[in-house]
């Protein structure tokens, strides 16, 4: 069972790493105050001393039943959406948080943790950037942006996704870096400026590198960590403060498996450098298999417990999926292209019920062998 001690013992063991200590932030001090004594993804990995959680969007609020779910099963959230740039800033310097807040003011209100996500990306931009950025290369479209939401949200976000999706191997260049608008207008400089920004804005927070590629275990996979070895050994050695790699965790359960060893040696070598780890947006797409209900759901368990169980073993410090429930799949965005049947990717069902997934990540949190990073 979770105690106070083991908690903040769990705390103390982060802040004395290799790493500047990060603040400890009051609600990371409350017990799990909503389990009522019943096992949950939130109470499971905190005893273990990991946080659990969730991306959420604020109009999901508007269900009772999910925010009493989401208040018991989540430790930290981030926005699903409301926090793309596009929605932030859909005009130029003209800001817009109330998403954000929203989901804020719900995590504290709950002792919940909230992360940002994501500062700098090449997708979900508002139409007027990418014009504006290469007419005018100007590096406080960069800086001015992450000093106002990092800003705003100083002292009170666990992390920062600072920049997102930067390692694209297949764009061909030597650095394996992407060739996104942002690359191309200031060099690989703009992702040192962002962090440099980030830590400035918000010096307490954990600053994250974040991607998907490094997971599975397919020869395109082995080229992408060891891109993001080459990316962040070069980063750290500018000074560049990155504090931890954030993987995805999209996971196909009909896909290219998790290789564990691979996996385990890839994250040996990330923590040598002096980095945490999380997992930022796991879930488990199951289209493309058999149409029976139970064996999609094993699947899908099975494939996340494969994952989980190294990133666990490797010291993950939180592990945040991409929605909690599959109540609200249906809606526009990211989970749109599954069809076929209604899908079941995430730890609870559309009836807010406990999935096969579910049970294998608390599994996985639970059957922990090492102590956390
Ligand atoms: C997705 C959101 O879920 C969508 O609602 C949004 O329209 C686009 O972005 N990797 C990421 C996330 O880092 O930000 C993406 O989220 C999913 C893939």
């Amino acid at each position: 069972m979770f105690t106070r001690r083991k908690f903040v013992g769990a705390s103390c063991a982060i802040a004395a790493g290799a790493l500047p200590a990060l603040r400890l932030r009051a609600q990371e001090l409350r017990p799990s105050i909503v389990d009522n004594g019943r096992t949950t993804l939130r109470s499971a990995a905190s005893s273990h001393g990991i946080v659990y959680g969730s991306a959420v969007s604020s109009p999901e609020f508007g269900d009772s039943d999910f925010c009493a779910t989401l208040a018991r099963e989540a430790a930290i959230l981030v926005p699903e959406y409301e926090m793309k740039r596009a929605i932030v800033e859909p005009s130029r310097g003209a800001y817009d948080f109330s998403g954000c807040d929203r989901i804020l003011a719900f995590a504290r209100r709950h002792g919940a943790q909230f992360r940002g996500h994501p500062l700098v990306w090449h997708k979900r931009n508002p139409d007027w950037l990418e014009e504006t950025v290469e007419r005018t290369r100007d590096e406080t479209l960069i800086t001015g942006f992450v000093e106002k939401v990092a800003g705003h949200f100083r002292g009170q976000a666990h992390s920062w996704d600072v920049v997102n999706e930067a390692i694209a191997p297949e764009d061909g260049r030597a650095d394996n870096l992407r060739r996104s608008f942002w690359l191309e207008t200031f060099g690989p400089h703009y992702i040192d400026i962002a962090y440099r920004a980030a830590r400035a804005a918000d010096p307490g927070a954990m600053l994250v590198y974040n991607d998907w590629g490094c997971e599975l275990g397919a020869p395109a996979n082995d080229r992408f960590r060891a891109a993001t070895l080459d990316f962040l050994g070069q980063a750290l050695g500018r000074g560049v403060p990155i504090d931890a790699l954030g993987l995805q965790g999209h996971m196909r359960a009909f896909g290219t498996p998790v290789d564990q060893e691979k996996l385990r040696s890839f994250l040996g070598h990330v923590k040598a450098m002096g980095l945490r780890i999380l997992v930022t947006e796991h879930d488990v797409d199951d289209s493309g298999g058999p149409s029976d209900v139970a064996l999609r759901d094993r699947a899908v368990a099975d494939t996340s417990r494969r994952f989980l169980d190294v990133m666990v073993d490797a010291g993950v410090v939180a592990v945040l999926t991409w929605g909690l429930t599959d109540r609200f799949l249906q809606s526009p965005g990211w989970r749109a292209r599954i069809g076929g049947y209604e899908p079941r990717m995430l730890p609870l069902d559309t009836g807010l019920q406990p999935t096969p997934m579910w049970r294998a990540m608390i599994a996985a949190f639970t059957s922990q062998r090492i102590k956390p990073q």
